[in-house]
């Protein structure tokens, strides 16, 4: 029996940033697996389920998976960054196989890429994980909100038509203050330290975004991975044998774990 796998998806929080396999038919069995065998869809068909990704801070450590995994998933991204030069290092599309055709646009061309995007995904912010001087803090929040507030500007003046239907714009678990004992879920309210401060002012900037537009505010917890993020910043520590316990063992934390194909 012939089963068609792939379908067009749009891109949900709950259902992952790109298509996946995806299946109508109720779930089988091992045994009965092995009846099926998977075609590819028609150009036609896989046309009509790509889509066009503005991605802001795609040159970051959770950007950078994002691109190779939409670009796997055959959507079109396009790199919105401070810096061409930079992002050119990174997605070095025209010298190499790697990234083939990903569009790379600083600021005052963003307005253009924003506009005829299926959606746009929001992770720039300056790093957090550095000493945190009252100048550090500052920037912070303002370069979050500098960059939200931009992207929310861009898509509200898109004519119709031409407006991305979706922005997915990050903001993390700080939103929920720290506990000891509570157990945090959507519905918890925000906390009273600093981070809370700021998830909840760039949460509020991305609600600024017009009403016809969908938005996924994804509250992000500590992302592992070999090349990047907390980890990296970890590991040396460790292999120095300077490492320790990284915590009473009463803890809890929600940490997603950023793993591609590519690795
Ligand atoms: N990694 C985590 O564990 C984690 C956890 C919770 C939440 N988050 C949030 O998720 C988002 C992405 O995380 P990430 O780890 O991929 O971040 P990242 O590696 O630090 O990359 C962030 C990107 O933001 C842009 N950026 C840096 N400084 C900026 C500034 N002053 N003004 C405007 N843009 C600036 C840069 O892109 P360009 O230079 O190309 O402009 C940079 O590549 C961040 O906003 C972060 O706060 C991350």
């Amino acid at each position: 029996m012939d089963v068609l796998l792939c379908r067009a998806s749009t891109l949900t929080w709950s259902q992952s940033i790109s298509p996946c396999l995806h299946s109508s038919a109720k779930p089988f069995s091992r045994c009965e697996a092995k009846k099926f065998r998977v075609f590819c869809t028609s150009d036609h068909t896989q046309k009509a389920s790509q889509m066009t990704v503005s991605v802001t801070g795609a040159t970051g450590f959770i950007g950078r998976r994002l691109v190779q995994r939409l670009q796997a998933d055959n959507h079109q991204v396009r790199v919105l960054t401070r810096s061409r030069s930079k992002a050119e290092l990174i997605f070095p599309g025209k010298k190499t196989r790697f990234f083939p055709g990903v569009m790379i646009a600083e600021e005052p061309q963003w307005r253009d890429c924003i506009q005829g995007s299926t959606a746009v995904v929001n992770l720039a912010g300056t790093p957090i994980g550095t000493r945190w001087s009252s100048e550090i803090k500052k920037e912070i929040k303002e370069s979050r909100i500098r960059v939200t507030s931009k992207v929310v500007d861009l898509i509200n003046e898109s004519p119709e038509g031409v407006r991305p239907s979706v922005l997915v714009s990050a903001t993390a678990l700080g939103y929920y203050g720290t506990s000891e004992t509570e157990v945090f879920d959507e519905s918890s309210p925000s906390g009273n330290d600093y981070l809370a401060e700021v998830c909840r002012e760039w949460e509020g900037t991305a609600l600024k975004v017009n009403k016809d537009v969908r938005l996924a505010l994804i509250r992000i917890g500590i992302v592992l991975g070999k090349d990047g993020g907390a980890l990296a910043k970890m590991i040396p520590l460790f292999m120095m044998f300077a490492g320790g316990p990284l915590g009473s063992g009463q803890q809890w934390y929600l940490l997603f774990i950023l793993w591609t194909p590519f690795n």
